[in-house]
């Protein structure tokens, strides 16, 4: 065995210009941590661990790691965990997708530096699992990703409760005045009470569900709550594939694929998923060269139908759809739909998995495709004057009396204007009018925050308004929902139209033609855009990390990554 076949310790020698040296150095220091002389010649299977005080939703992963080691040994391997930044979605300031980039980049090199023969990837929290996909995907060392599962719901006055869809219809609820300040604060602490990700389809679970698609998880894993013992047992049986695949490597570029690509844009439609999954997945797909296109997007939200029923399209919640089936279900449900050729980490193809029973399934949370909740996908891309490569609107979580209308413009320079005005009870605004939002994108100085959820202003939300039209270059969380229309690309500081529109401009939605126009001429929009000045701080007044993100962040449509990060070939190379 070479130095550069070699296995465990002997992978990835310092090269003092005497590999022998270099070994017998390694091995006399990882010696020191204890190991007997048997396990030091053992292939080893690292383990990205995104543990931190800073994450709640990781916080049973000291246990979920002993699983995984476990299997790990179980499977011949020698389990050696390293740590990762962690992206703990509440505790991150201005956004925690600012970091997304920051954590592949460490996922990534931590995997390729460091001597190891496969990893185990273990994350949850919103971002964690696109980072380390993407990661993965770029080290393209065989990987398992292994997802912390959702938190269990908890209750309030008798009312079934999770985060975080729920915590905003209370807060909502609190603006409006028909909730008090001492009910508010009972609240919430009952929002999220166990260890796991947010209890409903939002962004952590439209990943983890995204990742088993893919096939980068083990099937049937994506939807176990994180206390329940099948966690544990996914944890272990996720460290014994990865141990097999020491012997059988498969690689990530041979399971993402154009195809599995697109089986993971369905299940996205089909769940009624988060918007933020879309970025993401462009993400981690343009890591290996497959192109992911909104036209593309919507020919496939044509035709698939939305099938699960939670929140925060639905009624019910990640455990409901545990218990009434997970992933195999939907994934049987959409088979006519599918690519079966596609492969997962355990070798299986799609079609073979699906040829098996599913065994219970109870089609109240998810509905066959014959009966489904709506006949088209979740997630819809308009395009027009106003975003010409295009703005997405999660139209199952939207309301449909809004989807055909003209409005008048409601500007909102920035979120510090926002946070100003909007409670202003001289605002000049109507329920029939569009609420924008500017200066919210990618390059902006807040980095792209989940604000595109704009409060409805009090002068509207306490007459019992619940939902405006509202459009901005921000996102929104997963767990949010209205008629939002969001990630509108070019962004405002990129110079998109976006930056050009006036209060009492008009601006016509069409979810039927896909369409965000702004209704102004085009001699006037060309005299607005010879006066415009980007609102952000220029790249020669910041540094660090910000600075880079600043420079290189690519829009919404191109995943928002690194351009120099994405894959170095000709697109459309994977399929
Ligand atoms: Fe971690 Fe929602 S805060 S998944």
């Amino acid at each position: 065995m070479t130095h550069e076949t070699a296995q465990g310790f002997a992978r990835g020698l310092t090269n003092y210009g005497d590999f022998d040296f270099s070994l017998y150095l390694r091995r006399s220091f990882a010696a020191s941590m204890g190991y007997s002389p048997e396990l030091l010649k053992k292939p080893i299977v690292g383990i990205a661990n995104s543990f931190s005080g800073f994450n709640n939703c990781h916080r049973h992963f000291p246990e979920l790691l002993e699983a995984v080691k476990r299997g790990i040994l179980l499977g011949g391997g020698l389990p050696v965990e390293f740590p990762t930044i962690s992206l703990g979605e509440i505790f991150l300031s201005p956004t925690s997708l600012k970091f997304r980039n920051l954590m592949a980049m460490d996922t990534e090199e931590m995997i390729r530096a460091q001597p190891m023969d496969t990893v185990v990837l273990i994350g949850g929290c919103d971002k964690t699992v696109p980072a380390q996909l993407m990661g993965a995907a770029s080290a393209d060392l065989p990987a398992v990703q292994l997802v912390a599962g959702p938190m269990m719901t908890s209750r309030h006055n008798g009312e079934q409760l999770g985060a975080c869809t729920d915590c905003r219809r209370f807060w909502s609820q609190y603006r409006a005045g028909t909730v008090s300040d001492t009910e508010i604060r009972e609240i919430e602490g009952k929002l999220a009470t166990t260890a796991g990700t947010c209890a409903v389809m939002g962004t952590a679970s439209t990943m983890a569900c995204i990742a088993e698609t893919l096939g980068m998880s083990l099937p049937g894993t994506a939807a176990i709550p994180a206390v329940h013992a099948d966690r544990l047992r996914a944890g272990e049986a996720s460290g014994l594939t990865a141990a097999q695949m020491i012997r059988n490597p498969i690689h990530p570029s041979q399971i993402i694929t154009k195809h599995s690509v697109e089986n993971a844009l369905r299940v996205l439609l089909a769940l009624g998923g988060s918007t933020n999954a879309i970025i993401h997945l462009t993400a981690i797909a343009g890591r290996l060269n497959i192109p992911v296109s909104l036209q593309r997007l919507n020919e496939l939200s044509d035709t698939t139908p939305v099938l699960v029923n939670l929140k925060p399209v639905g009624s019910d919640y990640m455990e409901d759809f545990f218990y009434a089936g997970g992933m195999s279900a939907v994934l049987r449900e959409l088979k006519p739909l599918l690519h079966l050729d596609t492969i997962s980490i355990t070798g299986e193809t799609l079609g073979d998995r699906l040829d098996v029973d599913p065994g219970y399934v109870d089609h109240r949370v998810i509905a066959k495709a014959e009966k489904p909740l709506e006949p088209q996908g979740g997630l819809v891309a308009l395009f027009g004057n106003l975003a010409p490569r295009g703005a997405i609107l999660k139209r199952s979580a939207a309301d449909k009396t809004l989807f055909e209308k003209e409005g008048r413009a409601v500007v909102f320079s920035s979120l510090e204007d926002l946070a100003n005005r909007v409670d202003d009870p001289n605002l000049d605004i109507t329920e029939d009018d569009f609420m924008v939002l500017q200066n919210a994108g990618p390059k902006s100085t807040s980095g792209m925050p989940e604000a595109g959820y704009l409060p409805i202003p009090k002068k509207l939300s306490t007459k019992g308004v619940k939902d405006v039209v509202r459009i901005s270059d921000a996102r929104m969380s997963g767990t949010a929902f209205g008629t939002i229309v969001l990630h509108v690309t070019p962004e405002a500081v990129a110079g998109g139209t976006l930056a050009l529109v006036r209060n009492g401009d008009r601006i016509r939605l069409s979810v039927i033609d896909k369409c965000i126009e702004l209704l102004v001429d085009d001699d006037e929009l060309d005299r607005r855009r010879s006066a415009w000045v980007p609102d952000v701080i220029p790249l020669e007044d910041r540094r660090g990390y910000d600075r880079l993100y600043a420079a290189e962040v690519l829009q919404a449509d191109e995943g928002c990554d690194f351009a120099f990060m994405q894959s170095i070939g000709t697109k459309e190379t994977n399929q």
